[in-house]
């Protein structure tokens, strides 16, 4: 199919099932165990209906929002997504032109296949990145990866702090993994190849990470730190407490603790939890995780989330039609938004509020 055929995220995910080599498609698309977390992440938000006022003046639509401090042209971002030249030759540079182009941020990997400076090279002068840490064993690698970052500029340390141990993706495991040295891997220490993608990335990762390096990682940039895979009230209390700008609910898009809740799901419970605590004010809250359509990213505002995330919608539409793929994609949640927030009477973010969502099928969590 054409790129003017596609109509919505779920149309690059379809043609990219078609495309992509057997082997790309077992790492980009499986979730782990039963991928029942997976399918939630997006299932969830059709359980939360929208109450939409009428008669506002919603001539003049603003999508434009902040995300740690820096202006954004929507409140979406391209999640940190390892692998990039799995799907295509540019890999993960096609993501940083595209998101320059359509002024969002961009979430650096620690395991992109294209080197980190090929990455800050590649955006504008005003294009803001983040840096995605996976904690290496091997302290030192990770010091020397968190002090370029901030000497290159970026604007935010986003750390994983879901993967102690890589999730069991089944089908990935079957595919298995061949591929040249992918640029950070051999850098982070990739061994074995034998067991799917997913574990010959991850055997650096340090499984002792614990509350207490915040302070190892404070002391090492200025950088706001947020971090990635907060799945309870408690632990984004903690996160808050620690000194750490923000968090992202996620659960790594299905691919770690199956049966953990979706993002969305666990949205509002935080939310109370850090109000209660009196820990909300500029404190960023982020959720990623089965966002594909602009009613999903206003769901998310809705609850008081300051932006979403995404990963496999742009992996698919970057193996899809590359750079002009990755930007029809990112037009069309844009539009998408602008759509919904016309129809529910909010002409810019700071008109949605959670009186605009039903959340009574939600389960609390
Ligand atoms: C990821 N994700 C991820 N997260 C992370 O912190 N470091 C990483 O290296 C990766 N790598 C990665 C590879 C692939 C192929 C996928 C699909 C995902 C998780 C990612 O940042 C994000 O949390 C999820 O992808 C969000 O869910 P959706 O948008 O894919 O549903």
């Amino acid at each position: 199919p054409r790129l003017d055929e596609m109509y919505n995220s779920f149309d690059f995910e379809s043609v990219a099932k078609t495309v992509l080599k057997p082997v790309a498609w077992a790492y980009y698309s499986s979730g782990s165990d039963d991928e029942v977390s997976m399918r939630e992440n997006h299932n969830a938000f059709h359980r939360i209906w929208l109450r939409p006022r009428v008669l506002v003046n919603v001539k003049e639509l603003d999508v434009s929002t902040t995300m740690l401090g820096a202006p954004v042209s929507m409140p979406l971002y391209i999640s940190a997504t390892a692998l990039g030249k799995l799907g295509h030759p540019d890999g993960e540079l096609v993501l940083t032109r595209a998101a320059g182009q359509q002024k969002i941020i961009q979430m650096i990997p620690t395991l992109g296949s294209c080197s980190f400076d090929e990455m800050v090279n590649t955006a504008l002068p005003a294009q803001t990145q983040w840096l995605q840490l996976y904690a290496n064993s091997n302290r030192s690698i990770s010091e020397n990866l968190v002090r370029h970052a901030e000497k290159r500029g970026l604007k935010g340390l986003f750390v994983t702090v879901d993967a102690a141990q890589m999730g069991h993706r089944e089908k990935d495991m079957r595919a298995k993994y061949s591929m040249e040295g992918p640029a950070n891997v051999d850098e982070q220490l990739g061994v074995n190849q034998d067991e799917g993608t997913s574990k010959y990335v991850s055997s650096f990762i340090d499984p002792s990470l614990n509350w207490d390096d915040l302070t190892w990682l404070h002391g090492l940039t200025k950088m706001p730190i947020v971090l990635k895979g907060i799945q309870t009230p408690e632990d984004a209390v903690l996160a808050a407490r620690h000194g750490c700008a923000g968090i992202v609910v996620s659960n790594h898009g299905g691919r770690q603790l199956d049966f953990s809740p979706s993002p969305i799901e666990l949205l509002p419970g935080i939310m109370d939890a850090l109000r209660v605590e009196g820990l909300d004010k500029d404190f960023e809250v982020y959720i990623d995780g089965g966002i594909r359509r602009g009613s999903d990213i206003f769901k998310a505002i809705a609850l008081g989330a300051k932006g979403v995330g995404i990963g496999r919608p742009a992996l698919y539409a970057m193996v899809t039609y590359g750079d002009s793929g990755v930007k029809k994609l990112l037009q069309l949640l844009h539009d998408e938004l602008v759509m919904c927030m016309r129809l529910m009477g909010a002409p810019t973010i700071g008109h949605i509020t959670s009186r605009m969502v039903d959340i009574r099928n939600l389960k609390d969590h």
